[in-house]
């Protein structure tokens, strides 16, 4: 979708939101897959309400993007553009125990600023791509721990009021990949309270975590993570292995040699041939298994 009007254009500016034409997802998800659409990346929090009122007034539909790092994009020219929020420098700031974090930031990195700062706790996500925000949204988890017990409050645009409003880390539902945030709610920035603990300490947690995973996990191929939730007791990714359907493709769509949960892009994948891929392998475990396996993914299909 594209925004052309001079009136809608020149409103953008002043809000201080840069508008890219014609952004390719593909370029902007560890997939590397999704069509293009205009792109529109916001510098300032506080006009997102007024921004999202001037799209809704002209009926352009829009979605949030985080780090595009759990996201399957739909193939050629998309519905409705894209939101991204500017990381503005410095994007953590510690107040004791307390890291002030915009959603903005890498979560790898905030991990490890935190850590150099003595402050732990959140060592099992350090190889979880993304942003907080995007980590927050999922409540990002691995190796025991997710991020939703560490949070203390969120500032977050909600839809629903269509004002920017502060959560208190209760007020919030985390569950295995589920919070109590609504799909168009856009996360702003979060207060997390760490434990402390010296940094040599994390970062020996960090090690195990990292071999762990590079041991487990594809690295370094384009992939979503793992794309369906663990049903509850069981591991979707043993199931799938165990169904011998490692290395099954649709077009450079790929079930992982490595890690049967994760699907690969080994080269020019379409977000069709991605959806045909998890389609058949989800048949293939609700015929033999009798368990419907529910995406972990997220998917925005046109
Ligand atoms: N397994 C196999 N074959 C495979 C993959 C796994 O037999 O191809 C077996 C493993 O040997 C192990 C069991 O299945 O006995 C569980 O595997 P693993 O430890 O890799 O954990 P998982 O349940 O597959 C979850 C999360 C990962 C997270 C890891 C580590 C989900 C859907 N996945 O994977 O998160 O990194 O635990 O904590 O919850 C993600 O969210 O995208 C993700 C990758």
């Amino acid at each position: 979708m594209r925004i052309s009007e001079p009136r809608i254009v020149a409103a953008l500016a002043e809000m201080h939101v840069d508008l890219q034409h014609g952004a390719a997802l593909a370029d902007l998800t560890s997939l590397g897959i999704g069509g293009t659409t205009d792109l529109l990346r916001i510098k300032k929090h506080e006009n997102l309400p007024d921004l999202l009122n001037l799209l809704d007034a002209n009926h352009v539909p829009h979605k949030f993007l985080g780090g595009g790092s759990n996201l399957l994009v739909g193939d050629g020219e998309l519905p409705w553009v894209v939101l991204q929020l500017v990381r503005p420098e410095p994007d953590v700031v510690l107040d004791g125990n307390f890291a002030h974090v915009d959603a903005a930031a890498d979560l790898g990195r905030m991990i490890t600023f935190c850590a150099k700062n003595d402050l732990g706790g959140m060592e099992g996500l350090i190889g979880v791509p993304g942003t907080v925000g995007g980590a927050l949204r999922m409540n990002a988890g691995a190796y025991g721990m997710q991020i939703g017990s560490y949070v203390r409050e969120v500032k977050l645009y909600r839809a629903a009021s269509r004002q920017i409003e502060i959560l208190r880390g209760e007020q919030i539902s985390f569950e295995y990949r589920h919070t109590s945030f609504a799909p168009d709610d856009m996360m702003l920035a979060v207060i997390l309270e760490l434990p402390s603990k010296p940094f040599k300490e994390i970062l020996q947690g960090i090690r195990i975590c990292n071999e762990k995973r590079r041991s487990s996990q594809p690295l370094g191929q384009k992939s979503a993570g793992c794309i369906f939730k663990n049903p509850p007791g069981a591991s979707a990714g043993r199931m799938i292995d165990e169904l011998g359907l490692k290395g099954l493709s649709v077009g450079d769509a790929r079930v992982s040699d490595r890690h049967a949960n994760f699907f690969v892009n080994a080269g020019h994948a379409s977000a069709n041939d991605m959806l045909n891929l998890i389609a058949d392998v989800r048949e293939r475990v609700q015929k033999t298994y009798g368990v419907s396996l529910e995406n972990e993914v997220v998917v925005w299909n046109a």
